[in-house]
């Protein structure tokens, strides 16, 4: 392995030079404009595979954005692990709070600046990179390797599931990995076993026919933004808990052994609100922050508009207003069950004097991976030997909604090792990854393959 690992070492700023490359492709999935782009990173990646060493890679079309699928297959006998991520980003706005441009990465401060340095372009590159660097060193892999990258995750990932479905022969293997999550710290090697559920689901509330003059016409009409806002309101309890009916449900209790493992990582609420700026934490009543963040259900707005919002001040009575509802799930939850559940509720909720659309934008399902399974063994022993530190076991608050899909249809098991921070600002201005995590999740990577190779 050494030599491996020397190899990657020489050729690490190659690899940062390469990523530049991969994240100037501003691959925008939600936002059709940039369709050419996103349609361009597939190719991108589809010839990073290539020059990597997979003998067989192909890009299959979908009714969306494409599959980009590699494999080397040489060592039959050997396990076989199938490597996913998303070759999509996150819309990069609001523009004005990044400090450079979000599609010309910089390196500042030890660290990669832009959007999709750590989701997910720099985490799913450190394999790419990883398996090259094997090819160069020892023209051979230890295992078998199969790659799938979509470009819809960051959309709901609509065509990957359907692709799974029906082609489960092609994407069969021994374990499934992914670098999408966060390590639970600076410098500790972290293994994910459970991501969330989300359901998305927009709101739109319409009055009046068209927007009026609010001197002329306010008090007598009702207004859709005061309206939404006051359904919105009564979304929560004073507990903090969803008034969904039925909402809680189906959802599972914790163990005593894992409120015991939670205990042991020494969660500070203290230094969690100083690095996100807050004053105080706020959540449901009777759970911890790591019990809220990973084990409960949440609804929150992500995004609320209508009526007049530019400079200075229009008298207006809006016409209509809309809001991003989106749910956080846990297992057992049903995002189709809470769908309906939502629908009537916020319906149950809405006056007559404004009419209401509810659309279902996308869903998905928690995840549990069970311990036990020799990849995830191998995938701790790895990480250890990357970082030089014991690997820990965490649950994550956010969600890849391909998770269950890959568990149900391949019966493989996941392994998550993700090597991003909770502080690289995912989703948000002046997204950045560590190069140090850069170079040790590659070292991880490449410690993976050979770890794997001895089961
Ligand atoms: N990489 C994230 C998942 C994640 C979030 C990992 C937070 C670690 C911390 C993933 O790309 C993501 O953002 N997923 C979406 C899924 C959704 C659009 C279906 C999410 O969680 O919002
Ligand atoms: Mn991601």
């Amino acid at each position: 392995m050494d030599s491996v690992i020397t190899y990657i070492k020489s050729n690490f700023n190659s690899y940062v030079e390469e990523l530049k490359e991969y994240i100037r492709i501003p691959s925008v999935s939600t936002t059709a404009s940039y369709k050419n782009d996103v349609l361009r990173c597939a190719d991108f990646v589809a010839e990073k595979l290539r020059t990597s060493g997979m003998t067989h890679v192909e890009i299959f079309p979908t009714e969306g954005y494409p599959l980009v699928y590699g494999e080397w297959l040489g060592q039959p006998g050997k396990p076989t692990v199938l490597i996913y991520g998303h070759y999509d980003v996150q819309p990069a706005d609001p523009l004005e709070l990044w400090t450079s441009d979000p599609f010309e990465p910089v390196i500042r401060d030890g660290k990669i600046w832009a959007r999709g340095s750590d989701d997910n372009k720099g985490q799913n590159f450190i394999h790419i990179k990883a398996v090259e660097a094997f090819f160069k060193t020892k023209g051979t892999l230890p295992v078998n390797v199969k790659f799938i990258l979509e470009g819809e995750e960051e959309n709901g990932s609509e065509s990957i599931t359907k692709f799974i479905g029906k082609n489960r022969e092609l994407l069969s293997c021994d374990a499934v990995l992914i670098s999408d999550t966060s390590m639970y710290g600076p410098g500790i090697p972290t293994i994910t076993y459970a991501v969330r559920g989300l359901l998305y689901m927009e709101v739109e509330v319409i009055g009046p026919d068209k927007d009026l003059h609010s001197g002329s016409f306010g008090g007598a009409v009702a207004n859709p933004i005061n309206e939404l806002a006051r359904i919105i309101s009564q979304l929560h309890d004073k507990n903090g808990k969803v008034t969904i009916p039925n909402f809680y449900k189906k959802v599972q209790v914790i163990s005593k052994a894992e409120k015991e493992n939670f205990k042991r990582l020494k969660f500070s609420d203290k230094k969690y609100s100083k690095e996100i700026g807050v004053k105080e934490l706020y959540g449901e009543k009777g759970y911890t922050t790591l019990e809220r963040l990973w084990t409960r259900p949440t609804l929150d707005c992500n995004g609320i508009y209508g009526g007049f919002t530019e400079e200075g001040a229009k008298t207006v009575l809006p016409s209509k207003a809309a809001a991003k509802i989106s749910m956080r799930l846990v297992p057992d939850q049903n995002p189709v069950q809470i769908a309906k559940d939502f629908i009537k509720h916020i319906k149950s909720l809405t006056p007559k004097t404004i009419k209401v659309n509810i659309k279902n934008m996308h869903h998905g399902l928690a995840a549990v991976v069970p311990f036990g399974s020799k990849a995830l063994d191998a995938a701790a022993t790895a990480g250890s030997k990357a970082f030089g530190k014991k690997t820990v076991f965490t649950r994550e608050g956010g969600s890849i909604p391909i998770v269950v899909d890959f568990m149900n249809n391949l019966k493989a098991p996941v392994v998550m090792m993700g090597f991003g921070l909770d502080s690289d600002d995912i989703h948000s201005p002046n997204e950045h990854f560590h190069l140090e995590n850069f170079e040790k999740g590659l070292y991880a990577s490449a410690y993976f393959l050979d770890e794997f190779s001895k089961l």
